[in-house]
């Protein structure tokens, strides 16, 4: 019998082989999301967005940016030269904020005020456009037009699917009496794209690595088949929100029993099944999970469970990371830094060996985050059939808090590129941090498509 530590590496280890497969299966994955509409299979999302930035743009612009915890309205005012000013109001929505169950009225009236606010702290009058980034899948039918889909992050308010989002937006400008118009919606993938464009002419990809996952990239129109009815040429290249985290068909993901164990209390079982194995809402409850099966063994804690390991969900990816960057501390500064993370019942204390085996633990599924992170930028890099023996740099920009904050994430991910590419291809590829996503994204591309 193998022991418990090492059932768990075997489970959470991705292979090469079973990284190729990941790139093949999200290659396939792309193909029959832009074959088949988006009505159908919620992937491959045409943005309608075929100008990038070129640095110089000038004006004022609002962004509204809606993620899984935060909503921020902004004004940004573009100075050229990939200068940027921004005034924000910002509004956290709690995991357990009834909002995010409530009606639809309810949540665009509180998203309105938010505005409302903004329009009073900039002091204007005027009539502004705004870009709206919805951090969530939708059915894109135009640039300032899309039909939600099913939501995520633990939103599910009343009777929102289906709807054209500029409608509810407009409906609820009216109800406050508000001059704004919605030009442009976007996802904050191709947000982070267009930011990251207007300062990296480079860039090729958008990821997102916080609480949620995914990427856009640019792909020709003539590949995009279920585009119909354009008339743009066929090498204009338009940014897909490829929906990646949806991805998950378990032929070549490989979910482990911790995996499927996560699913099966989800709130949205079988939904997002790449996300769940990766993304920052669920590296604490995988960590959880997979130390569960340790202590049970006796070989972790003595046997003892913490007070945070006793109900799902409740252990945050953000202590995880407490957990590694304190990884090569002493042992003394190691139980100040995590005193508080882990609390028994009994009392039981901590000793070295347990902070050492779960730090493993924790270790071992965050590298795996990290490939399957780096997996999905490989696919998306061989989608775009960019000539790699050229010396030009390729700019990923990255947005998101596990990518920002999570211990040596970014170097992980870009081992794994290292690793598919070999190190002189690799040495072009700039995996870089995209601070401004949703906000100057939404602002770029709400001026790139201001009605003239
Ligand atoms: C959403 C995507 C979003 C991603 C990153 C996912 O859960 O479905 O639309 O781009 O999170 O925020």
């Amino acid at each position: 019998m193998i022991d418990p530590l090492t059932a768990i590496r075997e489970a959470f280890e991705l292979s090469p082989t079973k990284f190729e497969a990941l790139v093949k299966g999200f290659q396939q994955e792309y193909n029959t999301g832009l074959t088949t509409s988006s009505a159908e299979i919620a992937t491959m999302i045409p943005s309608y967005v075929t100008r990038m930035p070129n640095g110089k743009e000038k004006g004022t612009f609002l962004a509204l940016d809606l993620g899984g915890s935060t909503l921020r309205v902004s004004a940004v005012n573009l100075l050229g030269e990939g200068e940027v000013k921004v005034t924000e109001v910002r509004r956290a929505i709690a995991v357990a904020d009834p909002l995010r169950t409530g009606t639809s009225d309810a949540f665009f009236d509180w998203i309105v005020e938010a505005v409302d606010e903004l329009l009073s702290k900039i002091n204007t009058h005027t009539p502004l456009s705004m870009g709206v980034c919805w951090s969530f899948p939708i059915d894109q039918t135009g640039i300032s037009t899309g039909t939600i889909l099913r939501m995520g992050k633990g939103f599910d308010i009343k009777g929102i699917e289906g709807k054209d989002l500029n409608i509810l937006f407009q409906e609820a400008f009216k109800r406050k009496a508000i001059n704004v118009t919605v030009t442009a919606i976007l996802n904050d993938t191709v947000g982070t794209l267009v930011a990251h464009a207007y300062t990296h002419p480079q860039a090729r990809i958008g990821f997102i690595y916080g609480t949620g996952v995914n990427a856009a990239y640019p792909e020709k129109v003539s590949r995009i088949q279920k585009l119909k009815n354009h008339n743009m040429g066929p090498d204009v290249e338009m940014l897909i929100n490829t929906e990646i985290d949806i991805f998950g068909n378990e032929s070549y993901l490989p979910l482990n029993r911790f995996d499927l164990a996560l699913d099966a209390t989800h709130s949205q079982p079988k939904f997002q099944l790449y996300e769940k194995m990766m993304s920052g809402a669920y590296l604490g409850e995988l960590t959880r999970l997979a130390s569960l099966e340790l202590i049970a063994s006796g070989d972790l804690f003595k046997g003892n469970i913490p007070n945070q390991f006793k109900n799902p969900w409740d252990f945050s990816s953000a202590s995880v990371s407490i957990l590694e960057s304190n990884a090569v501390t002493r042992w003394e500064d190691q139980k100040v830094a995590v005193e508080t993370l882990l609390t028994f019942e009994n009392e039981y204390q901590l000793s070295a060996t347990d902070l050492s085996l779960l730090i493993q633990v924790a270790h071992l599924i965050s590298d795996r985050a990290a490939r399957l992170a780096g997996g999905a930028m490989v696919s998306l890099l061989e989608q775009q059939k960019i000539n790699l023996s050229e010396t030009d740099p390729i700019v990923i920009g990255v947005n998101g808090s596990v990518y920002e904050l999570y211990p040596q994430m970014p170097e992980r991910i870009q081992q794994s590129l290292i690793d598919w590419f070999g190190p002189t291809i690799s040495s072009r590829l700039q995996i870089s941090l995209a601070t401004e996503g949703g906000s100057i994204g939404g602002a770029l591309i709400a001026m790139l498509y201001q009605p003239r």
